[in-house]
């Protein structure tokens, strides 16, 4: 098999190629609005805020948020992750987390334990990335306030099941924090249908964005503490950081360059809508994870494949070698592109039995084809045969 040129197969760390509107929207912004939004007056910061307010409008228009002023602007997922937790929780809280969260989870909640300030409790997960909700019954504590549940495994693919797990929160008036960093673009979000308090997104995966930004929504019913306080452009006169929203989370000049990207891809998604995307990419998935199935020699993680239960992840080990190295073989010799190892999410592997050394993460997106999976197929097959000779 010859080399191809770059297969991209890394989506879930972040998404390539995208749509050529997204390249082209930063350098606009840059070259001909480019005012700092919401300090001045003039043409140029009028245009940057009115960008701003379109983008948060955009994205309120794709999770269902009908005050755009409840979506802050972050520069990451792990970014709007923080602003959330560091600023719900106080002294004495205890949190609830899955055995699926990402360290953009597991750390800050861990810095703040480590602190003395907060208690926690995991949630196991079953070794397809389940949360074991029969124990989540059995998790709260009179002092919890927050549950924290990563919406798909970027280890496995697997989708909470975040209505059950949300009434459950509910019951007891604990809030939710939703960890959407990739279900945000890929699968529908409806933040007052599904009951969301919290919603973490980044801006460069699902909803094909530039890197370096990212949101967090939050509901009307809940005041965050700012985790950052400095300049808005409003209120100079006072040292006490601004209460409205959303400058009362956002300090400092935004990304707005970043974020004329972002507009972009969601516009994208928009207009492609998720019925036929969703489709394609539950397709792509079945079809790679049927094929490798039935490789000897191939160990696949995550659920059998059914609408609803995935993202387009796959996780495998190869018999007889080593991830980095199959890693390795499949950029070196096949110009394949993808991620090795615990993928920042080290309790997700324990879950599913693939700790210390981690799996080969496979994740297809929007731009992936029929053809590129054949490819990857063909290689993976003759990775096989060179670990098992
Ligand atoms: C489940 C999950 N949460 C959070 C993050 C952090 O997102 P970001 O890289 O944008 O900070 C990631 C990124 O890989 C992720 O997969």
């Amino acid at each position: 098999m010859s080399k191809n040129l770059n297969l991209y197969f890394d989506n879930a760390a972040t998404s390539w190629p995208k749509p050529e509107a997204v390249y082209r929207a930063p350098e606009t912004q840059m070259r001909e609005a480019s005012g700092n939004p919401g300090r001045s007056g003039h043409t140029r910061t009028l245009e940057s805020d009115r960008l701003l307010y379109k983008t948060r409008e955009t994205l309120g228009r794709l999770f269902n948020i009908s005050d755009p002023s409840r979506v802050v602007f972050a520069y990451n997922g792990t970014d709007a992750l923080n602003i959330a937790l560091k600023g719900f929780l106080e002294k004495g809280d205890h949190v609830l987390y899955t055995a699926m969260e990402h360290n953009s989870v597991l750390r800050p909640l861990g810095r703040l334990r480590r602190d003395g300030l907060i208690d926690t409790t995991m949630i196991p997960c079953s070794e397809t990335g389940y949360p074991d909700l029969d124990y989540l019954e059995t998790a709260y504590h009179p002092n919890t306030t927050l549950l924290v549940v990563n919406h798909a495994s970027n280890v496995t693919g697997t989708i909470a099941p975040l209505p059950e797990i949300i009434k459950s929160a509910h019951n007891r008036r604990v809030k939710v924090l939703v960890d959407a960093a990739q279900t945000a673009g890929v699968i529908p979000i409806d933040v007052q249908k599904e009951a969301i308090d919290m919603l973490a997104f980044t801006g460069h995966k699902g909803l094909l964005g530039p890197t370096g930004t990212g949101g967090l929504y939050v509901s009307p019913d809940i005041d965050l503490k700012p985790l950052r306080e400095g300049g808005t452009g409003s209120q100079s006169e006072s040292d006490v950081h601004p209460e409205s929203m959303p400058e009362r989370l956002e300090a400092g000049t935004l990304n707005s360059a970043g974020l004329a990207g972002l507009l972009e891809g969601v516009n994208f998604i928009l207009e492609q809508g998720f019925e036929q995307t969703r489709k394609k990419e539950e397709e792509l998935r079945d079809y790679l994870w049927n094929n490798l199935r039935s490789i000897n020699g191939i160990t696949l993680y995550g659920p059998e494949t059914s609408p609803g239960r995935t993202v387009a992840v796959v996780s495998l080990t190869v018999e007889g070698a080593d991830c980095g190295e199959v890693g390795y073989i499949l950029e070196s010799s096949y110009g394949i592109l993808c991620r090795t190892g615990l993928h920042c999410a080290p309790l997700a592997h324990q879950a599913i039995g693939t700790h210390p050394e981690g799996t080969v993460r496979l994740s297809p997106g929007f731009f992936t084809t029929k053809k590129d999976i054949d490819f990857l197929i063909q290689a993976l097959v003759e990775i096989v045969q060179l670990a098992s000779g």
